[in-house]
């Protein structure tokens, strides 16, 4: 198993975010989280890259307890996250913001054979490598944190809501971006609102609410469960 996150408990102050999540992903899946506002879900996924600490629970990543190793060096071992809202640094340029993303690379040639791959996936990150981030479309700049998260070479992609605010025809290209990276073997978990077109794209699902873990089953019963359809899929 390549993530195995057991009984994970976090809090914001004094108020449990999380009441005991539990879920695993193996290798080279696609597995998505759904669930409504505030059910936990961008929580579960700062919990697994090291931005935020669990209370209690464990999170093991190729058999090796993570839950207290430092962000930075999750990055290394090849956990990245592309945050919600489109993080990046709008006043630097695009080419710029994607070389932070490989702040734990060393190897030029790989560096430079990566941003080369990323060129493929996001053409436009190519043509407008020298354009100030902030003057990116939404669309963009999703592409941009999704390929500044790629810079790391991760095993493991967190994607937090990469569809927020787009436009239909862009959700369409992003996810078959999305399919694309998972062929080139890495393993993805998906937070989405876009409940449909996350769980097209999944191989397994698990549905969130209130800080827990209710549903659990593979993309196509989740497509097909009633309980999913009208809360998720719009019935
Ligand atoms: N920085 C914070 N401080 C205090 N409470 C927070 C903080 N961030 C989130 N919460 C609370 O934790 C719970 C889970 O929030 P989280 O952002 O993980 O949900 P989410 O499923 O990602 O929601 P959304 O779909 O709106 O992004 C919510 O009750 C939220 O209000
Ligand atoms: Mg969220």
């Amino acid at each position: 198993m390549l993530l195995e996150v057991e009984n994970l408990h976090v809090r914001y102050g004094n108020v449990e975010a999380l009441h005991g999540v539990s879920l695993m992903v193996r290798q080279g899946e696609i597995v998505a989280i759904l669930g409504a506002n505030g059910a936990g879900k961008t929580t579960t996924l700062s919990a697994i890259s090291g931005l935020l600490r669990s209370s209690a629970g464990e999170i093991r990543f190729e058999g090796r307890s993570i839950h207290k190793t430092p962000a930075h060096q999750l990055v290394a071992m090849g956990i990245a996250q592309a945050p919600e809202g489109r993080r990046i640094f709008g006043t630097l340029t695009v080419q710029e913001n994607l070389s932070l993303g490989a702040f734990t690379q060393t190897d030029r040639v790989r560096i430079a054979k990566n941003l080369q791959w990323i060129h493929e996936l996001f053409p436009v990150l190519a043509e407008r490598r020298e354009q100030l981030a902030g003057t990116l479309s939404g669309g963009e700049q999703q592409m941009l944190a999704i390929g500044r998260a790629l810079m790391a070479q991760p095993r493991i992609l967190l994607l937090d809501e990469p569809s927020l605010g787009l436009a239909p025809l862009l959700v369409k290209t992003i996810f078959q971006t999305l399919w694309e990276i998972s062929s080139a073997g890495v393993t993805i978990v998906l937070v989405e609102q876009n409940a449909h077109a996350a769980l097209k794209l999944a191989h397994r699902g698990y549905v969130m609410e209130v800080g827990k873990i209710v549903l659990e089953d593979r993309a196509e019963a989740l497509l097909a469960n009633s309980q999913v359809r009208d809360a998720y899929l719009g019935g």
